[in-house]
């Protein structure tokens, strides 16, 4: 079992460079699928959901070659129509997207419900919504979604909640489908317009994104392209915590500042110095914060997959602190784990009040989940004395080099591999 261990307390200096997003990149690589030439996908991070990703399409049919660390061609034409099981789609949650693209291409696709990190309920009537209102049959047998349509139509649709993930569906349903789609209520986050950025590049007909209203007129067929993926949002923010819980002065570059903005203000706010330029932004901690309030909404409000980092900030800003989760039922699992190392965090239903302390301790912590694993490395660069950090596969899942990158910035974190101890021994200590 891999685990990381933290001596908290250094100040950082240095320049780190973002990554691709990883919210886009799994939706951009399945998009290949409805291509009828090569693509090639640059600037994708090395995270083990895109790992994940490729080798789904590798045993499809679809030729991969990685042309550089970060760029890989995709032949799509060899792809079959084989189902997904579970055992692959448990491992993320943006196997959903195989339901679009497969759909798209071969009006039929067959996926189990998907995995992804646990943060409460995450339904995906959205998603079979969109595609029944384009003609298709959806059905939910042994924990298996299956899709099929004799043809697909293009129709008008209302999402009642907004998705990101319904909203890259729909797209993706609707490229090759005949006649015009309107997607409305639709999800404005960066990497829904980069996705259909992407998708144009390869000759779709798509309006609007980035609004609530996307309208894509269906193409017979989509040729070959190379597309470069924006960089992370929520990575960048990370750092942008990580130099403000260590009061350290960092460039973050290959950043889209305007994407920041949710998250720039409201560090801002409680004492951060934020310096933007074209593509990076300095980011110069205080010694001292003011507590504030946050709520989370879909872009261009403050993303819920920076609340755990900010929070974390938080624990140490002078005053009460107030922050509301409005996406997700169960986002403040890593709340217990901050509390081993001292935060005075409560939580009821969907909202958590914090008061803030002069110091968090070292202590061993365990990722519950991707944000909650970036938000305990946050918080341990941030406190006094070691702390290790379990379960950080689920860090891996998202964060590219992650320990790489804070080392270069001056951190003392290592990565160990700990044997695990077998389970006889565990039931005799018990
Ligand atoms: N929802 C429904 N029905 C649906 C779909 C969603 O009720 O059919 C609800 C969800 O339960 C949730 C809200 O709508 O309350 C928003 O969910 P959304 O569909 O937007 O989330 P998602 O597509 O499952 C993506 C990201 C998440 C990110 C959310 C919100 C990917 C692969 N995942 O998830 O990323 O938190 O959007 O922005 O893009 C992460 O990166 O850590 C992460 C969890």
């Amino acid at each position: 079992m891999e685990k990381y261990i933290i001596k908290g307390g250094k100040k950082l200096s240095g320049e780190v460079v973002i990554s691709g997003a990883k919210n886009a990149v799994v939706a951009i690589l399945p998009a290949v699928i409805l291509s009828d030439e090569p693509c090639v996908i640059e600037n994708i991070p090395g995270i083990s959901d895109v790992s994940i990703t490729l080798q789904i399409m590798s045993e499809m049919g679809a030729k991969i070659r990685m042309i550089n660390k970060t760029s890989v061609e995709i032949d799509p034409r060899g792809i079959m129509n084989v189902p997904i099981p579970y055992e692959k789609a448990k491992r993320m949650r943006a196997t959903t997207y195989f339901l679009g693209t497969l759909l798209g291409r071969f009006h039929s696709a067959h996926v189990s419900m998907p995995g992804g990190c646990n943060l409460g309920d995450r339904p995906i009537d959205q998603h079979l919504k969109c595609f029944a209102a384009l003609g298709t049959k959806c059905e939910l047998d042994g924990g298996m979604i299956h899709l099929s349509a004799d043809r697909l139509v293009g129709n008008q649709i209302f999402f009642d909640k907004n998705s990101v993930g319904a909203t890259i569906n729909g797209i993706m349903a609707a490229v090759k489908a005949e006649g015009l789609t309107i997607i409305e209520n639709a999800a404005k986050e960066p990497h829904v317009v980069d996705l259909a950025n992407c998708l144009n590049s390869m000759g779709a007909d798509i309006i609007g994104a980035g609004t609530d209203v996307i309208k894509i007129r269906g193409v017979r067929s989509l040729h070959g392209t190379t597309y470069s993926v924006i960089p992370d949002q929520i990575e960048a923010g990370t750092f942008m915590a990580v130099a403000a819980a260590t009061k350290s002065d960092i460039i973050i570059r290959n950043v889209i500042p305007k994407h920041l903005e949710p998250i720039t203000n409201k560090l801002i706010k409680i004492g951060v110095q934020v310096e933007q330029f074209d593509d990076y932004v300095r980011v110069i901690g205080g010694e001292n914060y003011v507590g504030t309030s946050i709520k989370t909404h879909p872009h261009p409000g403050f993303p819920t997959d920076m609340q755990p980092q900010i929070s974390t900030v938080l624990t140490c800003a002078s005053g009460t602190s107030m922050i509301t989760e409005s996406i997700f039922d169960n986002r403040f699992r890593y709340v217990d784990e901050l509390r081993r190392m001292g935060a005075n965090i409560s939580v009821e239903g969907r909202v958590a009040v914090i008061e803030g302390v002069e110091k968090l301790k070292g202590a061993p912590v365990r990722a519950t989940d991707l944000r909650a694993g970036a938000a305990l490395i946050i918080a341990a660069l941030g406190a006094e004395g070691t702390s290790e950090i379990y379960d950080i596969y689920h860090i891996e899942r998202g964060y590219e080099n992650m320990e790489i990158k804070l080392r270069d910035l001056g951190a003392d974190i290592k990565k160990v591999d700990e044997p695990d101890i077998p389970e006889t021994e565990t039931k005799q200590a018990i």
